[in-house]
């Protein structure tokens, strides 16, 4: 384990570890050393401890794959980040991977979120690896079946999904289907997660088109099927993770299944991310729930959302300060081509919780 922990958490870490309890997005630790490896020979693949026995044959098979593998690792660390900087939970945790922190192992609403935006992020990765001609094992998504509307035909390279969800996939819910990973509920809670997940990614398959023709007239227009960004996958993620669903590991009918567990009776969605344990408020530090508190924290006076100084700080009260930034501006235009800006020193107010 890194030494970077603060020595609290270090503790709870080791203790987690002891108990055998291990996460299965420990393949996030690819992000710390991924970059460094050349993925041309299969002992690369033993870089990283947490790979379970399925993923590292899923390595050892596809070499190729794993640089994209190693870039959804990155991209869901700071794509979490980014969409949590407005949260008093803001994914900071994700940066201890391969180990994590409570908030990340305990089956919360957060590791649900995390789950889902892996899992996306790794056939994302995967199916817009093809498009660009990165992998000699496949290349653009199929033609797509539906009629093109009026005005433009299919062309281009679209992302080839299909191989992203099947190559992702296997590798996102490795950890799943080996025995070692957690209890069975853990183990169902997360498989539907990522299954979320990649239909969050699915579903943002959009029509992307590019013009032709003299001069820009658009006359032809050839048109494919790309994946938004992840930042917006991330996005619906989060409305996902705002509505997520409690759930309880129980029998219905002859099976033990994840049902609702303040609801009526019925079996969870499939567009629902769903959690098992309860989390924290995130206000006060707590290194046995993970949680960091909020004080230091910035946030905004005129906000009424998540990042208000109230809701951010918990009722604590916030501190001022201001702080002078320097900004281009006075910009002028001169012909031909450039533009001259002046620096302008300008004094900002900041808050941050009590
Ligand atoms: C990364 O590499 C360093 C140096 O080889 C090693 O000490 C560390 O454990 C590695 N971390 C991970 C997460 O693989
Ligand atoms: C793998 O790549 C590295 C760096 O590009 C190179 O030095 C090494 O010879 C390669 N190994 C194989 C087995 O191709
Ligand atoms: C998240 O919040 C913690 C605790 O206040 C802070 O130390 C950390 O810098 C923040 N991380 C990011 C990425 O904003
Ligand atoms: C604070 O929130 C307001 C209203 O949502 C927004 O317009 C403004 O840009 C925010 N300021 C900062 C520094 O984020």
């Amino acid at each position: 384990m890194g030494s970077s922990f603060p020595a609290p958490l270090r503790l709870t870490l080791a203790l987690l570890w002891q108990l055998g309890l291990s996460a299965a997005i420990q393949w996030l630790g690819l992000m710390v050393n991924g970059s460094r490896v050349a993925w041309n020979e299969t002992q690369h693949c033993k870089i990283l401890d947490g790979l379970v026995p399925d993923q590292v044959q899923l390595c050892r098979r596809n070499l190729e794959l794993m640089h994209s593998i190693v870039r959804a690792a990155k991209e869901t660390k700071g794509v979490c980040q980014k969409t949590f900087s407005d949260m008093r939970w803001n994914c900071s945790s994700i940066e201890y991977a391969p180990s994590f922190s409570p908030d990340l192992m305990k089956g919360t609403r957060e590791s649900a979120f995390v789950y889902a935006l892996a899992a996306a992020a790794v056939s994302h990765s995967i199916a817009r690896a093809c498009a660009s001609g990165e992998l000699p094992i496949c290349s653009c998504g199929s033609v797509p079946s539906e009629v093109p509307g009026p005005g433009f035909r299919w062309g281009g390279c679209g992302d080839n999904l299909r191989y992203g969800l099947q190559m992702g996939s296997a590798f996102a819910d490795g950890p799943m289907k080996s025995s070692k990973a957690g209890g069975q509920a853990t183990r169902l809670m997360n498989l539907h997660n990522n299954a979320v997940g990649r239909q969050v990614l699915t579903d943002s398959l959009e029509t992307k088109c590019k013009c032709h023709g003299v001069s820009g007239s658009c006359s032809v227009k050839t048109c494919w099927k790309g994946l938004q960004d992840l930042s917006e996958i991330a996005t619906d993620l989060k409305s996902k993770y705002l509505a997520a669903i409690k759930v309880t590991h129980r029998h219905m009918g002859t099976r033990k299944q994840l049902v609702p567990k303040e609801l009526d009776i019925r079996p969870v969605r499939e567009a629902e991310l769903v959690y098992l344990v309860s989390s924290p408020d995130y206000c006060t530090k707590d290194s046995k729930l993970g949680s960091l508190g909020t004080q230091d924290r910035q946030c905004n006076k005129t906000s009424v959302g998540s990042d208000s100084c109230n809701l951010m700080c918990c009722g604590r009260g916030y501190n001022a300060y201001t702080e002078s930034v320097v900004e281009r501006c006075q910009c002028k235009y001169h012909w031909c081509c450039y533009v001259i800006c002046k620096k302008c020193q300008r004094t900002v107010e900041r808050y941050v919780c009590k």
